[in-house]
């Protein structure tokens, strides 16, 4: 089992180039079957996410061919399959995007049923609600979620939660619907008008992403393109985070600013310099942090897929912050590990209390879901002494060569699979 060692107390210094966003890349990809041509996609992120939802779209038929690390280029004219194995739903849920895909392209698809996970209940009524409301039959079968059409018709459709996955799900299938499918309440992440714009690349007609009124008149093709994903604003935020943590100086490269405005102005208030230019942001942090209070929201509020990084960082800072997690209910799992290292938390319901400590200690944790696994790395590297983080195979489901990123930055981290492994690396650090 992959583990990393940390030693804690360098601050992190440097520059970092961000890759392309996660999330993006997975609507991206499930999007791009919706063609019989030729799609090439560049800037995908290398993280475990990305390699199974394609492994999913080589299993229902499409081919897929790496071109480099980051590139790919995928066929789906010759699709067989319009049902995806539990294998890859069980792996990855936003392998039910191709709910959304081939339903549009082909009006007919069955996913098996994603399911809990470790950050919440995660319910999908709102996919269901949209595809039905385009004339879709959809049915609970099995253990399987099952949905055709004879032909899906334009409609409008008033979302009653802000859902990203079922925006994306319904814009898939409505892109490709007879006449103007209108959602109200749409959720407006980056990556959202980042799918809009990949989908227009293909010949669809989508507009108002980044509203929440996105306006749709479907088409009756797609064809091909060539469409570059947009950098990763959590792994960008991740890096900020860590820079203040450890009171740091860190130019984060590769980035678009806009989409980092909520972290850097939270930086900002906890007494960090926040310095943009066109594509980066640079971060530094001198003197001893001040509290703030958080609450998450849909973009463009506080991202809850950065709440556990910034509460680490609160952990270090002066006084008392609130936390309130307003879109997952698990999502303070990786408090109790936290206090093992000295942190001072307590959660009520869906808030942290958080009072800052005036240092962290190294201790051996487990990561309980990705980015928590991620704000445990930043705790390790801003901790004394060493820092055991287990169950890593969260964090590289989306964050890339993340160990080598930090090491560039000045961290001592390394993945490490034994014990050997470990007094290796602390035998090494305590002569340096
Ligand atoms: C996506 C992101 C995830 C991020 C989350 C919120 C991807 C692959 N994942 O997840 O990293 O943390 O957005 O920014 O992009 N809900 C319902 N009914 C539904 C759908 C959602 O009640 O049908 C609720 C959820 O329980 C949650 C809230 O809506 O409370 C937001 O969830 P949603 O935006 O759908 O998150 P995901 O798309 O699953």
């Amino acid at each position: 089992m992959e583990r990393y060692i940390i030693k804690g107390g360098n601050p992190l210094v440097g520059e970092v180039e961000i890759s392309g966003a996660k999330n993006a890349a997975l609507g991206i990809l499930a999007a791009s079957i919706m063609t019989d041509e030729t799609v090439t996609i560049y800037n995908l992120p290398d993280v475990s996410d990305v390699k199974v939802l394609l492994q999913a779209i080589q299993g229902i038929g499409a081919h897929v061919e790496y071109l480099d690390r980051h590139t790919v280029r995928i066929n789906g004219s010759n699709i067989s399959e319009l049902s995806l194995d539990y294998e890859y739903i069980k792996k990855i849920r936003a392998s039910y995007y191709l709910l959304g895909a081939l339903l549009g392209k082909y009006k007919k698809a069955e996913v098996p049923l994603p399911g809990g996970c470790n950050i919440g209940t995660r319910p999908i009524d709102q996919h269901l609600k949209g595809f039905r409301a385009l004339g879709a039959d959809v049915r609970i079968e099995y253990g399987s979620i099952s949905t055709s059409a004879t032909r899906l018709t334009g409609t409008h459709l008033y979302f009653d939660v802000v859902s990203v996955g079922a925006t994306i799900n319904v814009m898939m299938a409505a892109a490709m619907a007879e006449g103007t499918t209108i959602l109200e309440n749409a959720a407006k992440e980056p990556h959202i008008v980042d799918l809009a714009n990949f989908l227009n690349s293909m010949g669809a007609n989508i507009k108002g992403a980044g509203t929440d009124v996105i306006r749709i008149k479907g088409v009756s093709r797609l064809h091909r393109t060539e469409y570059t994903v947009i950098p990763d604003q959590i792994e960008a935020g991740t890096f900020m985070f860590a820079a203040a943590a450890t009171k740091g100086d860190v130019t984060v490269k590769n980035v678009i600013p806009k989409h980092l405005e909520a972290l850097s102005s939270k930086l900002i208030e906890m007494g960090c310099q926040v310095e943009e230019s066109d594509d980066a942001v640079r971060v530094y942090c001198k003197n001893k942090l001040r509290n703030t209070h958080i609450k998450t929201l849909p973009y463009p509020g506080f991202p809850t897929d950065m709440q556990p990084q910034i509460s680490v960082t609160l952990a270090l800072a002066n006084g008392t912050s609130i936390v309130t997690e307003s879109i997952f209910e698990n999502r303070f799992r990786y408090v109790d590990e936290l206090t093992k290292m000295g942190a001072r938390i307590k959660v009520e319901g869906n808030t942290a209390i958080i009072t800052g400590a005036d240092h962290l200690s190294g201790a051996i944790v487990s990561s309980p879901d990705l980015r928590a696994g991620a704000a445990l790395v930043i705790a390790g590297l801003a901790a004394e002494g060493y820092t055991v983080v287990e169950d890593i195979v969260y964090i590289q489901r989306g964050y890339e060569r993340f160990e080598e990123k930090l090491q560039s930055l000045g961290a001592e981290i390394e993945k490490v699979s034994t014990e050997k492994e470990i007094y290796k690396f602390q035998l090494k650090s305590n002569a340096s």
